[in-house]
């Protein structure tokens, strides 16, 4: 029996996504993202962004289904982000999603934000080795997780403090780089000095967790102390080398110590360049596959939340039902 063709939602935060699914091939993956609006703030306003997410979702909806070639009638189930994530913001998705699951006599599936960014690799190979670590690295959260099977997790650990995300967007802000912060500090990187300016590696002898706060402070400190003499390329390549050495080494002893045989690279900051690469030369020398996905699944998108929804459904252990929305939930293996 083929898998079933999914429409995904994904409305946690500042993009407004539609996706169309079937098992693990996409076949459109619509993002309009409120960047712009909010980078005015400097950051994510959310009330504006559920107003945003309303006059998004319609066109988005449309555009997934043209793309994809479909209509609204041929789709056979319904995929939201239900959780966690900004409720007002969650709310807009999860009550569409509702209405057209209603309205088309399909099931719904609430599906865990970061579960759809662990499993946004499913799409990559049609053999994903299980179990392998991931790394979620986002605005919101940096986890190692062991994807044992899809719907089946063991978090291995997690950051003290700032997520890795953070950690670049307010180095960014302190830079005058502008928001958000991992693309503009990447960028400013590539002509800079890594090696320039210390700064710290948080809680570098203890294995599976990370803190990213003391970055946050000793930026403040290089910014005031160096003043108008600070080299910004240098202070991007420093502060992005970081973030960077402290996450690619953590990982791969993680890797280690659980004896696994493939790696996962997933969430906003996977984007990064310097990261990809150095997670993905370790791979090659110890030997381990290495799943990361294109850019456009690594950011917020709603196509990851369909390959979740698909994979659980294809493991069967995903039901459907009413879907509520929480600002925070922590991911448990079978939910
Ligand atoms: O997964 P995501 O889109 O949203 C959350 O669930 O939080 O992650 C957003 C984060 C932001 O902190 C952003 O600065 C970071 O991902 N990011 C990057 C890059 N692109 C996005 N960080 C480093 N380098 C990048 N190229
Ligand atoms: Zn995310």
């Amino acid at each position: 029996m083929s898998a079933p063709l999914l429409l995904a939602i994904e409305t946690s935060c500042d993009e407004t996504s539609a996706a169309v699914v079937r098992g693990r091939s996409v076949l459109s993956n619509v993002v309009a993202s409120q960047l712009d609006m909010h980078a005015q703030w400097g950051g994510v306003v959310p009330e504006a962004a559920a107003r945003a997410h309303v006059e998004a979702l319609i066109p988005t909806l449309e555009s997934a289904l043209t793309v994809a070639g479909v209509t609204l009638n041929q789709i056979e189930g319904f995929a939201v982000t239900n959780r966690p994530g900004l409720v007002g913001a969650l709310s807009v998705g999860a009550t569409a999603a509702a209405g057209l699951a209603w309205q088309q006599n399909r099931p719904i599936y609430g599906i865990h934000h970061l579960e759809g960014h662990l499993l946004s690799v499913m799409s990559l190979a049609d053999e994903i080795i299980f179990p392998h670590l991931a790394l979620i690295v986002s605005g919101g959260h940096t986890k190692l997780v062991e994807v044992r099977r899809p719907g089946l997790y063991t978090e291995r650990g997690e950051t003290r403090d700032d997520a890795a995300g953070e950690a670049f967007d307010k180095g960014a802000r302190l830079l005058g780089l502008g928001y958000p912060g991992g693309y503009a500090v990447q960028q400013a990187a590539l002509l800079g000095n890594k090696t320039r300016y210390q700064l710290p590696r948080g809680l570098a002898k203890e294995p599976n967790n990370f803190s990213f706060s003391g970055l946050k402070t000793a930026m403040n400190r290089l910014v005031e102390k160096e003043g108008t003499g600070l080299n910004i390329a240098d202070a991007a390549a420093s502060l992005q080398e970081a973030i960077v050495e402290v996450l690619s080494l953590k990982m791969r002893e993680s890797a280690r110590q659980y004896e696994m045989a493939a790696i996962s690279l997933v969430g906003g900051v996977a984007a990064n360049v310097s990261l990809r690469e150095r997670i993905s030369n370790f791979a090659k020398q110890d030997g381990l596959a290495f799943y990361c996905p294109e850019f456009s699944l690594c950011t917020d998108n709603a196509a990851m939340i369909g390959l979740a929804a698909a994979a659980r459904l294809a493991e069967g252990n995903l039901t459907a039902g009413e879907v509520e929305v929480s600002a925070s939930a922590p991911l448990r293996s079978g939910n």
